[in-house]
Order: structure tokens, then sequence, then C-alpha cells
């Protein structure tokens, strides 16, 4: 969603806040804006609708001013045009805010400043902010007071950053709700959204928590609470090395992410696999295995992608640790009223970790009493920082909108947390455990090898790129990457898709098979092979164009299927992470067959910090 940054320091403002808006376009956004502060008593508020290009081509590049904000807008109250875009004033063009969130009172500030006679210009909610510094200023409060208390009469979500004409030497900033972190330079201070485009600049960072202010100077930071006091924040150190944010000769970022798989899964597995056979998984829980032994139950909350690994995460959780899992749409379940019980565990699977649904219900069953784990990417996020417990996934910054190496990896650790709970609870026979174990070490491999089939798939993708409608169907643990697979399909091709459980097909969706319509069948070597090839033999009597991915020497589509493709033979319960790709894949060609924006894709943000 919404992208911040912010610069205090001896270089060109201009360069760096573009180059860093440029960094933060995954986020999604429809408008974009710069101010830079020269000095003189005036801004610089350059602004434009559309794509990054547009403002780039309005503003000089090379602005000598060393102090300035910048905005990517993912409109929410009002449209996305020049207007609406950030950075906005107040009326004398003092005072100027970028903000991400939303400023639930602000008709309310609205008609009460317009009252006192202040002016707005815009239909957003943004605007109240600044008008209100100025308002307080006009009043006698200095820059920092009159920042201070607008805060408190804020009601919503906000990451903010604010500038003052008269003031070049500090910038204000403060959260409460969607992140900011400030990047550590040699007389010269960042801020971001996120700690993309701080990478090439600094890896010092900190994250500044709900309820801070900051004041940002070329000498660094301060930071205090709402009401003024002061507190020291770590600095922390940011592992990614700078090229793990940059295309790397791929043409788009899904495509390198894609590639990326084997290495996201190693790195996700390193440490986390036992030596000797017999030794307890030594994944970083900080549940004793008594306290996982009293787990009666597990609800797995999350959005999007991370729900189809919640799914998945469900049938290994079940099977391996024979303990109830209840999976949600975290939009659902946070105002659904959930019973939970004594001895509930509620995880949150999350990318970015500031998906404003899932943080919302984990932080409602924490209040009912449940303990909390979040299965996260992004370290330093907000799910990790409020829940009782996290995992990372390691899969490195994923800057296409489309999640891939991040749904793999999210599988790699609930694999693992299943096996660990399972092995608490004495569920898990040793041999399975084993056999998962060796699966998993292997899987990096198998991965590599599933790259190789990027040729075939692209022959599907140019096959298949204009048809109107997809089906995918699979059973068990993979209907849940049916779903992913029809999932990636929408979003970057705009290609309507649906997936279903393969055995409910003849309820409802065989009415849509006709010879246009492309079946993806996942159906390897499982205890459901039998049942999923009946099905898709069905939907091949009906003249359905089959597309099967089965296990590697398996011809049972031999004539049923238009096209297959043959996947390594691993654990069946492993098959989601491998069988994933490829559809990923198909997507990914079908998009760019199509022209589309594969890693912006219209209308959709990387991480949705709105409700
Ligand atoms: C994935 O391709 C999507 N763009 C989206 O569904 C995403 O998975 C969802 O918004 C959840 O994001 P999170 O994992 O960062 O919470």
């Amino acid at each position: 969603m919404c992208g911040i940054v912010g610069y205090i320091g001896h270089q060109s403002a201009a360069t760096l806040l573009l180059d860093g808006l440029q960094t933060l376009e995954y986020r999604g956004y429809d408008s974009a804006g710069i101010a830079l502060a020269p000095g003189d008593g005036a801004f610089r508020v350059t602004r434009a609708s559309g794509k990054l290009i547009n403002l780039r081509n309005k503003m000089d590049a090379q602005d000598p001013a060393t102090l300035g904000i910048g905005h990517t807008r993912w409109a929410t109250h009002g449209r996305p045009t020049e207007e609406n875009a950030h950075p906005h004033r107040s009326a004398d063009g003092k005072i100027v805010a970028v903000h991400n969130g939303i400023f639930e009172n602000f008709l309310e500030l609205r008609k009460e400043l317009q009252a006192q006679g202040e002016i707005f210009s815009s239909e957003t909610d943004t605007e109240a902010f600044p008008v209100m510094v100025s308002h307080l200023m006009k009043a006698g409060l200095s820059f920092r007071d009159a920042f201070q208390q607008a805060l408190g009469r804020m009601e919503g979500i906000y990451a903010i950053a604010c500038l003052h004409a008269d003031d070049p030497d500090r910038l204000l900033a403060a959260r409460s709700g969607p992140p900011l972190v400030i990047g550590l330079g040699e007389g010269e201070t960042f801020l971001a959204s996120d700690v993309v485009p701080l990478l090439r600049h600094t890896r010092r960072v900190i994250f500044l928590e709900d309820g801070d202010i900051a004041e940002i100077t070329r000498a660094g930071a301060q930071i205090s609470r709402l009401d003024g006091s002061r507190v020291e924040r770590l600095e922390q150190h940011i592992p990614y090395d700078p090229v793990a944010a940059e295309k790397g000769g791929f043409k788009h970022f899904m495509q390198k992410e894609i590639f990326e798989q084997p290495q996201a899964i190693s790195n996700t597995l390193l440490n986390r696999l036992p030596i000797e056979p017999g030794e307890t998984i030594p994944l970083e829980l900080p549940f004793s295995d008594e306290e996982l032994k009293a787990l009666q139950r597990i609800h797995i909350v999350a959005c999007g992608t991370s729900w189809h690994a919640g799914l998945v995460g469900k049938f290994l959780i079940e099977q391996l640790a024979r303990t109830a899992v209840e999976v949600d749409y975290a939009s659902e379940y946070r105002y659904r009223e959930p019973v939970i019980p004594e001895g509930t565990l509620i995880i949150g699977i999350t990318q970015s970790g500031e998906t404003a649904d899932t943080l919302a219900a984990m932080k409602e069953a924490a209040l009912r009493g449940a303990r909390t784990l979040a299965i996260c990417n992004v370290m330093g996020s907000t799910a990790t920082r409020t829940a009782e417990a996290s995992i990372l996934t390691h899969a490195g910054p994923e800057i296409g909108v489309a999640s891939t190496k991040a749904f793999t990896t999210q599988l790699a650790v609930l694999t693992l947390l299943a096996l660990r709970i399972g092995e608490a609870k004495g569920t898990v026979n040793p041999a399975q455990k084993e056999e998962l174990l060796q699966g998993l070490r292997e899987l990096p491999a198998h991965l590599e090898h599933l790259n190789a089939l990027e040729p075939q798939i692209m022959r599907w993708a140019q096959k298949y790129r204009d048809a109107s409608d997809f089906l995918y169907l699979g059973r068990g643990p993979l209907y849940p990457i049916a779903l992913e697979g029809a999932l990636k399909l929408k979003e970057i091709s705009y290609i309507h898709a649906e997936g279903y459980p393969a055995g409910e097909m003849k309820h409802g969706p065989i009415a849509l098979i006709d010879k246009n319509l492309p079946v993806v069948a996942l159906m390897p070597k499982d205890a459901h092979r039998e049942k999923t090839l009946s099905n898709l033999q069905e939907a091949a009597a009906r003249d359905g164009r089959i597309l099967g991915l089965v296990t590697q020497g398996d011809h049972g589509l031999d004539g049923i299927a238009e096209d297959v493709l043959e996947l390594p033979d691993v654990h069946p319960w492993l098959a989601p992470i491998l069988y994933v790709l490829p559809l990923q894949l198909l997507s990914y060609h079908i998009a760019v067959l199509r022209g589309c924006d594969v890693d912006q894709p219209r209308n959709l943000a990387k991480s949705v910090t709105v409700e």
C-alpha cells in the first residue's frame, strides 16, 4: 500500500527520494509526490497521478535541497488524482505531510477546522493533519508540540512524516499502525515504510513502535512517546545483501523470486533440521514440550496466499500432531467473535507482517486468551513484534506483488512446525519423521529441477494464453495449491480462474466444462490419485482441456490430458511445495504474453495495511 520515504542529509534529496519511491513501487500505488525543503521558507512540491515516471518527468531530479519527504499513494479516500496525491499542505504552505493509513475522524476534524477559518483543497483524510498542525501553531505551539498534539487528535491508523518550511534541520515522523523504519547514515538519516529503500544506503536501522514519535536530524533520531516521554529504541542490523532487492538479470522480480525458491527453501531450513536421527527439530520456539503438549487446538489466520499456506498447514498439523486446526480468513475471524477455548494457539501467517486484518485477528485471539505465533518473512515487522513467538521464513525480500517464494517457505516452516508439535505430543512416528526430514533436505534440488522445466511451461502459456477462464483441481494437501494456482493467474494475468477440491467438481463447477476450459489438474501419486483420476475422466468426457501435473513415470492421464508435466517423486505431504512452482511459472508467462504489469498488477498492493 502507500509508501513513505524521507531524507535529511547532504545529498540531493530529490534523487534519493525518487529512487526510494521506485524501490517501494512494489507495494502498489496510483499516484506519487515529493516535497523538498530548500530552507528558504517555501517547499517545492511536485505530485503526479499514475506511475512514478510521471512524477520524475515533472521535477528536477538533481534539485539541490537536502531535506524532503516522498510518497506513493494507493487511493482509499478520494480518487487517485494529482490533487489527492501526497504530500498535503496547510493553506499557508508552511506544513507538508505524507501519510499511510486512515484518519477515521477526518470529516469531523475538517468541519471543526473549517469552522475556525482553515481552508482545505483535497478530498483526502490526510489533509486534516497538516492543517491541524498549522492551526495549532497559530495558537502559539512550536512545530514539535503542534505535531504531537495533532497526533493526539487523530483517530485511526497512521505512519506519517511531516516538515515545516522554516525548519530545514528537522523531519518529524510518527507511527500508529503502518510501519516506519529509520536508516542511520554518516551525517544523513533516512526514513521509509520498509527496509527495501534503505538497503542501498545503510543496514543500520531503527524500527519505530506504535505510539512513537521520531525527531529526525542529520545526526540521527530521537524517539519519544505520544505523551512526550523519551524512549530508546534498539539499533538493528539488516542482514540482507542490497542486491537481494534488485532484479539481477531477470525480466521481473516475480520471475527472479520463482527461480530463487531452491535457495530460499535452503535458507528456511538452515539450522532447523536435526543432524542426527532421533534429535528434536531445532525450531526456535519459546514453547516447552509441556506447553506444546497442552495445545488443544490451533487457529490459523491469514489472507490471500498466506491463507492457502494455512490450509496446507492444517493438513500437516492434523496429520502429524493430531491437533484440531481451524483456518480462517483473518478479515472474517476478527469480526465473528471466535470461540477460543483454553489451550488454543493462534498462528498468524503473513509474508509482510503488516497485513491489517491478520494483525487484528491475532490481537483479537490474544485478548481472548490464545497464545500467539507469527510465521512471517519480515524481521522487525509488526507481526513479529506483537506475537508471543515468531518463526521467520527467511525467504529474503519479496518484491513482486504476487507471492511466490514467501509461500513455499511458509509451507516449509509449517512442515517443521507440524513435526515439532507432533514430536512433543508423541504423535509422529520416528520413521515418518525421518522420511519427511529427508524429503525436506532433497527439496531444493527438486525445485532446481523444476526451474529447468520453464521452456515446457512457456509452451503451455503460449497455447492457453487466450483462455478466458481456468479451473484448477486438487485433493488433500493439493487442494490449497489449486486455490493458489487460480489466485496467481487471476492477480497477474486478470484471467478468471477458480480452484476447487477435485471431488467437489461434480457439485457445480462441472457445468462450466466445455472445449474452451483449461482444467489444471494436480495428481501426484498419493492416496487421492485414483479419485482424482476419475474426476478428470469426467472432465475429459465433457471436452475439458486437461493440463495434468503428475509424478514422474505416471501415465494415468495419457489419452485424457492434452498436456502433461511430470514432477519428481516426493513425499505426498511435501508435494504442495513442488506442485505450486509450475503453476507460478504458468501464471507468470501467461501474464507476460498478455502484456500485463507482472510485478505491479492493477489495483493490488503488496502489503495491505488497511481493512
Ligand atoms: C499474494 O500473491 C497476494 N498478493 C496476497 O494474496 C497476499 O498473500 C495477502 O495480501 C497476504 O499478505 P501477507 O502474507 O503479507 O499478510
